[in-house]
């Protein structure tokens, strides 16, 4: 199946089944390591809206909930730069944070996110990233709960834009 969005061209690449199976695991996953921890989630807008909306359903507790925002993405390029537009809220001093994230690329946006929580002094951070690309991944921090490794192609859909459009597609397609 075939999409056009802002004169591009994507095919399906991973369809909906198959996202919320991944969802599912990590979902399980996250529950059974820190539902006891009480920790607080922190998806970075706007691209985790989609996973983040169906990982705090699969969740067996209810999870107290912090968007933050950051960029680095202009048109299909990484800026290699990382802007902030949210302060951190300080309750994150002495709790276990898990930031969440749509896609790990270069790994630049983690890699500051990373930088800025630690100095709030959590108690402890995890990282669930729903993909990643590894042959663009230019850090050396681990992703604690990851749904798939891709390969390093532009994709689009479940929460993925190209230009702010294409968030809203149920699965995930690439560039023809
Ligand atoms: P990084 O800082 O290079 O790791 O990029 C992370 C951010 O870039 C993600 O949170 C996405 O918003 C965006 N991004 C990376 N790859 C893609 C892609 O293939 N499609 C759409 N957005 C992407
Ligand atoms: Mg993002």
């Amino acid at each position: 199946m075939m999409i056009r969005v802002n004169d591009i061209d994507f095919k399906l690449y991973m369809p909906e089944s198959e996202i919320q199976k991944e969802v599912a695991r990590m979902a399980a996953e996250i529950s059974r390591d820190l539902k006891e921890r009480n920790p607080l989630f922190c998806p970075t807008l706007t691209g985790s809206f989609m996973f983040m909306a169906d990982l705090a359903r699969a969740l067996d507790f209810d999870a107290e909930t912090y968007f933050v925002k950051y960029t680095s993405y202009i048109g299909m390029q990484s800026s290699g730069s990382v802007r902030s537009e949210l302060p951190f809220p300080e309750k994150c001093r002495g709790r276990h944070v898990v930031i969440v994230e749509d896609i790990v690329d270069t790994g630049l946006t983690m890699k500051a996110m990373l930088q800025a929580l630690q100095q709030l002094e959590p108690a402890g951070i995890s990282i669930a990233s729903f993909l990643f690309k590894p042959t663009s991944f230019q850090m050396d921090f681990k992703i604690d709960y990851l749904g798939r490794s891709i390969p390093d192609d532009f994709i689009l859909g479940y929460g993925l834009d190209y230009d702010n459009y294409g968030r809203c597609y149920r699965d995930i397609y690439v560039k023809a």
